[in-house]
């Protein structure tokens, strides 16, 4: 038995559908004679006439409904298939080039490892820096996307919130005000600080809660690490305020403790961020629509 062609599948599709042979040869970019010949070629094989013309027009038969059904079945998935191979090439051949804050990255890691769990072959480029060198690289185009605190407004950027970045005040578990089932404001005031770098998302919040509540910032040292804040804090040179998601450890092996202050956690959100005009690769969009499905995975809440 002679079988049908996806050739005169996809000929006959373009004649149903505009009902005219010379329409549907201009869309395929075939002669007219050309057209007919493919639709004759399917009739001989079904045994059936697919058009029948009144006047100038065409219309189809019952097998020509049959057929024109089966064929935008067919082409749709043909045109399916082929998006979905352009997709895995570019998954195959894909960069990521991405920027995360210095506070984030230890949940962008996470998401990282299993992203690249699923799509091995895309070539990932990170770069962990605080909040101002993240927006400077966005503004400067070197970066194709970023997981960072809320931006500013009026930049020209797109930003989708993903999960909550709770701040909280760290203490060594032998410090006195680690006892207190209240801490007060007031007590904080008279404490010693560790702050990050000028720069820092961390540090910003942190500035702003203290002078929207008419408090004094004591700083005793400054770094750019969250690391060397718990190492310090530990060490007893001061209290720190650190987003929640860089303590577990320290919290789970009692080397830090959360200090019940009042009005706090300080709550902050973290967001996946890109120049908004930006045309992103089909890697870097597979790890945006990846994080935002995962990230509820990785949610802790204060
Ligand atoms: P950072 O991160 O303190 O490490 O800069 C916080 C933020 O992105 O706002």
């Amino acid at each position: 038995m002679r079988r049908l062609t996806l050739r005169q599948f996809r000929v006959f599709e373009a004649v149903a559908r505009n009902l005219s042979f010379s329409k549907a040869a201009a869309e395929l970019h075939l002669s007219q004679p050309a057209v007919s010949m493919q639709v004759k070629g399917i009739e001989n094989i079904l045994g059936l006439p697919l058009t029948e013309q009144m006047g100038k027009k065409i219309y189809l038969t019952d097998a020509g409904r049959e057929v024109l059904h089966a064929s935008q079945s067919i082409t749709a998935l043909l045109d399916d298939l082929q998006a979905n191979l352009a997709q895995l090439r570019g998954m195959d051949s894909g960069r990521l080039n991405i920027a995360v804050t210095t506070t984030v990255s230890a949940i962008a890691t996470g998401i990282l490892a299993s992203f690249r769990g699923r799509y091995p072959k895309v070539a990932i480029h990170l770069d962990v820096s605080n909040r101002d060198s993240v927006l400077g690289q966005l503004a400067q185009n070197r970066i194709d996307i970023a997981i960072m605190g809320q931006v500013p407004s009026g930049l020209d950027l797109e930003a989708t919130r993903f999960m909550d970045n709770p701040l909280v005040v760290i203490a060594p578990p032998d410090h006195p005000l680690a006892r207190k089932k209240k801490v007060s404001l007031t007590d904080l005031a008279s404490e010693p600080f560790l702050v990050r770098e000028a720069g820092s998302g961390t540090r910003g919040a942190m500035e702003r809660f203290f002078a929207d509540k008419g408090l004094e910032l004591t700083t005793s040292m400054e770094m750019n690490s969250n690391e060397a804040i718990k190492q310090s804090v530990q060490a007893g040179l001061g209290l720190g305020i650190l987003s929640l998601q860089t303590l577990d450890q320290e919290l789970e092996l009692k080397r830090l403790v959360v200090l019940k202050v009042e009005s706090f956690p300080i709550m902050r959100d973290w967001y996946i961020v890109h120049r908004k005009n930006k045309r992103l690769s089909t890697a870097t969009q597979a790890f945006r629509n990846f994080l935002l499905v995962e990230a509820k995975k990785y949610l802790r809440r204060a």
